[in-house]
Order: C-alpha cells, then structure tokens, then sequence
C-alpha cells in the first residue's frame, strides 16, 4: 500500500433511480412464445451472496482465473495504461479486483458506479480505509441508462475497467452498444480493460455452470423468488429446474429455469401457463476467441492493444484503446 502523504476525501453520489424493476417488462417476457427475463432479476441480496459463493466454487474457474491474471501483469498493465488515470468501473459492487491494480496503477481517481448504492458506499468506504491516498469518487448509477459523470473528476486520461466477463452476458449486438458507449465516456484518450472469458472444452464450460454443490442452480432458481416478491407472483422453485449448457453454434453458456409439471403462476395478477418442460430463458454467456473479441471490439470502434492470459487460455484481459495502433 502507498504511504499516505495526504487524506483523500471520499465522495458518494446518487446519479437517481435505476431504470426500474418494470412489472410490465418482466410480464411481457413471461408472456413470449419462449418465455424470458433479464438475468438483472438475479441480483437481489440472496442472489448477491449467492453469486460470491459461485465465484468460490472449484468449478467455476473464471473469478480465480482473472485475479490470477490482474496480480501477475498488475505492473504491465500499469506500464500499458500510465498512472494518473481516472479509473472508471460500472458495476464495481464490492471492489474487489480493483485492489489487485491500485498500488501498480496509482490513478488519480477511481470511480465504481453500481445500482445497489448502500452496498457500493459500504465496499467503497472500505475501499477507502485501505487505500487512504486514493480519491475515490462512488456513484450509485445505472451504467445502462448511460449517466454523465460528475464535472469535477480530475482531468486526465480515463480507463474503464469492466471484469468478471459480465460483457459476456450481453449478445455481441448489446455488447457493441455498450462498448460504444464506454468509448464515448473515455474519450478518444482513454482506454478499457476488459475481461473476458475464452472458449474452451465445452466440458469444462457445463460444469462451471453446473456446480456439484448446486449453488449455480440455487443461483437461478432464486431469480424466481425475486419475482414473487417484486410482481407479486406465486412461482413454487421446487417446481422448477435449473437447466444449463453450452450452445456449440452461438458459442455461449445458455441458462433456464425449466418446468417439472404443467401449471398456471399467477404473476402481477396474470395467469401464466406452463406446459411440463417449458423453459424460461434466463441467461447467455457468450464466450469469445481472442479474433471474435477483437471483431466485436472493432465493430464499436476499438483497437486491442494488449492482452494477458492465463498459461491454459481460459481467461483473457483486453486492453483497448480508441486511438489507431
Ligand atoms: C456475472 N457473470 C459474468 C456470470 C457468468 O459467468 O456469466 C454470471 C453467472 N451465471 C451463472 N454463473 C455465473
């Protein structure tokens, strides 16, 4: 850690309401011909804790993979991007990985946004205790809605950092928007350090979803208690079945809740029927090579100017840039 020749101050702001829980978009897409909702639903404080306890899991290699990763090449990464920069990361949630790169990186800023804003002035304010020296500059936003940053971030080059391959839960369509739109935030200066998970033996892809311990399946199911609680909506999880694959042709981790028996759920007061095996769509995970993450980076205007990986391939870091090479 830096010794701390100066206290920064530590800043929190509400940029306003995430754009909302929607009762009528959950309902319209429980209402499709193939049922869907928005893997967000995920994340209420079970699915959380929930999700960390899916990093910890021996199957789950991403998590593990990535830090590796961040802590070996924390100082190259620093040479790549320069120190000073105004680090930005959507969906930071417990800033976690960012401590692997602070001491390497020495930004001038770091600016973690999420949704759930007590849990963000929580981590941020630990964040903070741990690394004195450091401004940091917390916003409770919904990074989709595209927020404008505050006006008196330091001036200077800016790098988002978006790990944990969550890219990967958007379609490459929904991918490219929101590249785009980091690029706009970061300026023609700036640059991204992304993570993301590569393609590999789908075995190893199906078990990392399909934890001996269930927990990935209690993961899912848990998006539909979620539901009862928000719509309101009586869906029983124990009618229920987590179901989760690999799709060779769209190259990405498929997950669903499926049926066990024909029924009705009441949700926000509709009836919405089941036949026995009918499946909700509830999550992709797209899986890239380093040519198609580097198509899909061109396509939002991106040039890949470096990349770090584990010895076994399974994780990539992108370093990107707006700039020609
Ligand atoms: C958050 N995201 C990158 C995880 C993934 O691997 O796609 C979410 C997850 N879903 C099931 N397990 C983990």
């Amino acid at each position: 850690m830096n010794s701390p020749q100066k206290q920064a101050r530590f800043h929190y702001q509400d940029l306003g309401p995430a754009s909302s829980n929607s009762r009528d978009e959950i309902l319209a897409g429980l209402q499709e011909t193939r049922k869907r909702i928005s893997p967000k639903y995920f994340y209420d404080d079970t699915g959380s804790l929930l999700f960390e306890e899916i990093t910890r899991q021996p199957e789950y290699y991403p998590t593990r993979t990535e830090r590796r990763i961040l802590s070996e090449h924390a100082s190259d990464m620093a040479t790549a991007i320069g120190t000073g920069t105004v680090l930005m990361e959507p969906g930071a949630g417990s800033c976690e990985k960012i401590r692997l790169l602070l001491d390497a990186l020495k930004p001038a800023a770091y600016v973690p946004m999420d949704i759930a804003g007590e849990f963000l002035q929580r981590s941020a304010s630990g964040l903070q205790r741990e690394f004195p020296w450091l401004r940091i500059a917390a916003l409770r936003a919904d990074f989709a809605a595209m927020p404008s940053l505050p006006a008196d971030l330091p001036a200077g080059p800016r790098t988002l950092f978006y790990p944990g391959s969550t890219l990967g839960n958007f379609s490459p369509l929904q991918a490219t928007g929101f590249l785009r739109h980091a690029k706009r935030l970061v300026g023609t200066e700036g640059k991204l350090l992304i993570g993301i998970d590569l393609h590999k033996d789908r075995a190893i892809l199906d078990r990392a979803y399909n934890d001996r311990a269930g927990v990935t399946a209690r993961f899912n199911l848990n998006a539909l208690e979620h539901l009862n609680r928000i719509l309101p909506a009586d869906f029983r999880t124990q009618q229920f079945q987590h179901l989760a694959f690999y799709n060779d042709t769209c190259q990405r981790i498929e997950m669903y809740l499926e049926s066990r028996i024909e029924q009705t759920v009441i949700a926000a007061g509709k009836r919405i029927h089941f036949l026995a095996g009918e499946r909700i769509h509830t999550e992709i995970s797209c899986k890239y090579s380093l040519e198609s993450f580097t198509a899909l980076a061109a396509a939002a205007g991106l040039h890949v100017r470096e990349c770090w990986r584990d010895g076994d391939s399974l994780f990539a870091v992108f370093l990107l840039s707006a700039g020609s090479c």
